[in-house]
């Protein structure tokens, strides 16, 4: 690491961040390895794993308002929308409903437009984005209604092009999907930005975002980028395996999603499918906490102080920096690589790290994704990603169509796992 990585305030806490996610440096067996598989699932952090088991045994199934357990489960539920309204700088827990996955939350809410978007309305979608913010669009509003969905296309080097998502905007665009981080080269879209220039050719369009990968590495302020919609996912926040929609309340309450009669027409429950899942609400709300308890170590008694959406605002500006010296490390490091065997896809300058986040797809010469993987595996106890992680069209682009490996870090790597990697990566190619 550069002297000024070494100073960031999650260098030094490192083995504290560590020592809370107990499968940090072995694997189900107890073996001993490396994951370097962020991009499909962070770790779980300890209380979020152990409250799961504990709510499962102890709350009421239904909330309520009579017995203690309903009260208790009620108050779970309504904690856990306020903390992640808070998370995402979102008005108001209302705004925050509960599903089975990120793709389920956005299955359901193109459902629900039917009552919002014109079926003459065309929609945008991108191919840097994962299938869950693609598919929903082009089934629900392509083949079921008609409508015609067009496809924002990727640069040569995996970014998302804004200017030509932009050409294909018109005044009868009624909604533009995008996501806030590819899964697949880890490249970050400027939200604000596309939304705002959006809105100038279309004032009404509405601005989905797929935040699933971005969740874990930086700041989602949905006030900030001015979006309508965000889903992510309770599994890519160090917690539980759970989606997550949010909308702005005055557009959500006229949306019309697909529920039995006798559920409440009101929010957030309209949007929610049967009982919720107590355990994962349970898990959810520890992995908040837990990031709220890092920025206390970060920020010191500031902290205390500050409001629980500027906590977090606060806590996700510290994971960014501290990962963005993780990216300058190992782009640094790929560059020491034979050009003609090793090949990072993406943007690989690292003076540009803070334009993506530490997901890297690349590929060495002579050997398969899957033998990659194998191989690092086998000889380094590392773990990483092949394939093509949902997200097809983005390698379609790249011209690798079947996938490439993927190496994915969070916050609790350091650049002991990074010259793991690299240190691996080199013998590999020897
Ligand atoms: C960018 C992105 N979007 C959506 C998803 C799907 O999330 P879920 O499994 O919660 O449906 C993933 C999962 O890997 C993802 O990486």
């Amino acid at each position: 690491m550069t002297a000024r990585d070494a100073s960031h305030p999650l260098e030094k806490l490192n083995p504290k961040v560590r020592n809370r996610f107990p499968m940090v440096d072995r694997d189900s067996r107890g073996t001993p390895r490396i994951y370097l598989n962020t991009g499909a699932g962070s770790l779980t952090v300890d209380t979020a794993a152990g409250v799961a088991h504990e709510a499962q045994g102890r709350l009421n199934p239904m909330p309520g308002s009579v017995a203690t357990g309903e009260l208790d489960t009620a108050a779970l539920h309504a904690r856990v929308r306020d903390l992640v309204a808070d998370f995402l700088h979102a008005g108001d827990g209302r705004e925050v409903s509960f599903h089975q996955s990120a793709t389920s939350a956005l299955f359901n809410l193109a459902f629900s437009l039917r009552s919002v978007l014109a079926p003459s309305a065309n929609l945008v979608v991108t191919d840097l984005d994962h299938m869950a913010n693609i598919s929903p669009w082009e089934t629900v509003w392509g083949e079921g209604h008609g409508a015609e969905v067009r496809r924002a296309r990727v640069t040569p080097e995996g970014t998302l092009d804004v200017g030509y998502l932009l050409s294909l905007v018109d005044r009868r665009t009624g909604l533009v999907a995008l996501t806030a981080a590819s899964n697949g080269t880890g490249s970050i879209v400027p939200l604000e930005e596309v939304a705002s220039a959006v809105r100038r050719i279309s004032p009404g369009c509405l601005v989905a975002v797929d935040a699933v990968h971005q969740a874990p590495h930086g700041v989602i302020d949905v006030r900030a980028s001015s979006v309508d919609f965000l889903a992510f996912s309770g599994y890519k926040v160090f917690g539980p395996m759970l989606g997550v929609l949010w909308g702005k309340a005055e557009i959500l309450e006229r949306l019309k999603p697909y529920r039995v009669e006798t559920n409440k027409d009101v929010l957030p429950w309209k949007f929610e499918m049967g009982m919720l899942n107590n355990a994962s609400l349970a898990s959810l709300e520890a992995a908040m906490e837990y990031l709220l308890w890092l920025d206390g170590l970060v920020s010191g008694p500031a902290s205390v102080t500050g409001d629980r959406g500027y906590r977090f605002r606060s806590v996700m500006t510290a994971i960014a920096d501290y990962e963005k010296g993780l990216t300058r490390r190992v782009l640094e490091g790929f560059l020491e690589f034979a050009p003609d065997r090793f090949r990072c896809f993406g943007i690989a300058d690292p003076a540009r790290s803070g334009e993506r986040v530490p997901t890297f797809a690349f590929e060495i010469a002579g050997l398969t994704p899957t033998e990659t993987k194998k191989r690092l595996w086998a000889e380094a106890g590392i773990q990483i990603a092949d394939g093509n992680h949902y997200s097809a069209a983005i390698f379609r682009h790249l011209g690798r169509p079947e996938g490439l490996c993927r190496a994915s870090f969070g916050h609790y790597d350091n650049a002991a796992t990074v010259e793991r990697l690299l240190e691996a990566i080199r013998r590999l190619l020897d």
